[in-house]
């Protein structure tokens, strides 16, 4: 099928790479000229792992290619609509301005089709009630269908996300008649579908509820265990502990149930505000009152790093400070609303002399905070340390091996921001380690703790977990 994708900004590009992947004819739209270029060279402009493979072959093939105009995808059967809808800079909603201009350039190339129908496809996140405006515009042409397919996907695992989903959702304007769009969609999808991926059909407002729903349910549930999190401050428990015996009920289920500073970037802050603002413009602001809480605790986390790391050395200017991760997870180069990123910036306020490390992320940190000093090299980010910080949990930070770190530094104290060391080990090499969650002495007779540390973000789920 000849398919477009309009905005291949993260969600954008993984999605055109991957319908190239299912056999489609694919072209990327973008505004953006330097994106294009970059893209059509096979240069992915994000790091995700398995993206370059897949933007390649799609372009060797000859089924992938990159546009900035409008005419150039006007003779497709599908268009996606893969736009960023970011934090207004004028408050908690989401700006939806540049889906609406996509969708503006779209409807001006359009063209009146009799037969099988064209169908316009939105997967951007938006507040409910935008899909039904915006087929209000688009329908008015001829032949043209909107459905709302939001899209679910995690950086780090992007492909496998657009490849292989857990369920797909096509939102209607009205379900019982809707037979030729949802044919059409399932076509586009049919290895996906084929494989046995459930496939939802349902009203459009159900559809964009279910996405902002799932990433606040998601954020929700990281602050509940960073909330207890602050209780296991209080008394002492260790909230690995806590954490590993929740997720071990079903019901329950142990992933994003790992505490530490908490949740960032693009996605999750924006999205829950964006939810927040929605359901005050609705009439139900009561309704989602509980995520200005989970909102605040994810900040607290953030502030609370900077506390202990003032318990540990008192004032804080003019100390040195390294800061392991700069990503707002491991695997990725996004430093979005990054958690690590915001307790540095608050330690330079602070007047430390801050150096911040990460495999893949130094980049756009630069680009973020000003006067940032970054170093490529851990052991080399390490040496002179008075105070190490563990913010994001890249597999080389959890393997560091504490004797070979403590011969670096010049003072072996450490504020495990993940709870992903094991603090026995840590401390019988003659590291003072602090840790969001856990206790600051040894774990007293009877209350052994079993966990060295965390999973790692979206490490293969434990035995006891069903398969996500
Ligand atoms: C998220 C959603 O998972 C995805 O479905 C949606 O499409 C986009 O938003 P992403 O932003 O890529 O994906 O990251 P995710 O893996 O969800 O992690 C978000 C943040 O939560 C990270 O900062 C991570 O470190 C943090 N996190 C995650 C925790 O602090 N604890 C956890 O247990 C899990």
């Amino acid at each position: 099928m000849k398919i477009s994708v309009i905005g291949v900004g993260y969600l954008g590009a993984v999605h055109a790479a991957g319908m190239a992947e299912l056999g489609h004819d694919v072209v990327g739209l973008d505004v953006d000229a330097r994106r294009v270029r970059q893209l059509e060279a096979g240069r992915a402009p994000f790091h995700e792992p398995g993206f370059d493979e897949t933007l390649r072959r799609g372009l060797d093939l000859g089924r992938l290619r990159f546009t900035t105009e409008y005419e150039d995808i006007a003779g497709a059967d599908v268009h996606f609509l893969g736009l960023g809808t970011p934090q207004r800079a004028d408050g908690f909603g989401a700006d939806l301005a540049s889906l609406h201009a996509a969708v503006d350039a779209l409807a001006a190339v359009l063209p009146a089709r009799d037969g099988s129908p064209t169908l316009v496809v939105g997967k951007s996140t938006v507040p409910a009630g935008t899909a039904r405006g915006l087929a209000e515009r688009l329908e008015r042409i001829e032949g043209v269908r909107l459905l709302w397919n939001p899209e679910f996907l995690r950086e780090g695992f992007a492909v496998g996300d657009t490849l292989e989903p857990d369920r797909v959702v096509y939102g209607v304007r009205d379900p019982e008649a809707a037979d030729a769009e949802i044919r059409m969609l399932d076509t586009v999808y049919a290895p996906i579908l084929d494989g046995g991926t459930p496939r939802l059909v349902m009203g459009y407002e159900a559809a964009e509820l279910v996405k902002v729903s799932a990433n606040a349910f998601l954020a929700t549930k990281i602050s509940f265990i960073n909330a207890i999190s602050e209780l296991c401050e209080a008394t002492g428990a260790d909230v690995t502990d806590v954490s590993r015996a929740l997720g071990m009920d079903d019901r329950i289920g142990s992933r994003f149930l790992r505490a530490g500073v908490g949740f960032g970037g693009g996605c999750l802050p924006k999205d829950i505000r964006a939810f927040i603002a929605s359901a005050e413009d609705l009439g139900v602001g009561q309704s989602l009152g509980f995520l200005r809480e989970v909102d605040a605790i994810n900040q607290r986390r953030r502030v609370r790093v900077v506390e202990l790391a003032r318990e540990m050395l008192g004032p804080l200017r003019g100390r040195r400070i390294t800061v392991l991760g700069a990503a707002f997870k491991p695997d990725s180069d996004d430093v979005r609303d990054s958690p690590a990123l915001e307790v540095a910036s608050r330690l330079m306020a602070a007047g430390a002399h801050v150096t911040v490390t990460d495999p893949e992320a130094l980049k756009n940190a630069r680009g973020h905070v000003e006067g940032l000093v970054t170093v490529e090299d851990t052991a080399e980010a390490l040496r002179g340390a008075e105070l190490v910080l563990l913010l994001t949990e890249w597999r080389r930070y959890r393997d560091l091996d504490p004797s070979v770190a403590a011969e670096l530094v010049a003072a072996p104290r450490i504020i495990d921001g993940r709870a992903v060391l094991d603090p026995r080990t840590w401390r019988a090499a003659g590291w003072e380690l602090r840790a969001l969650g856990r206790p600051d002495a040894p774990a007293r007779a009877g209350t052994q703790v079993e966990t060295a540390g965390q999973p790692a973000a979206d490490e293969p789920p434990a035995a006891h977990e069903p398969p996500a």
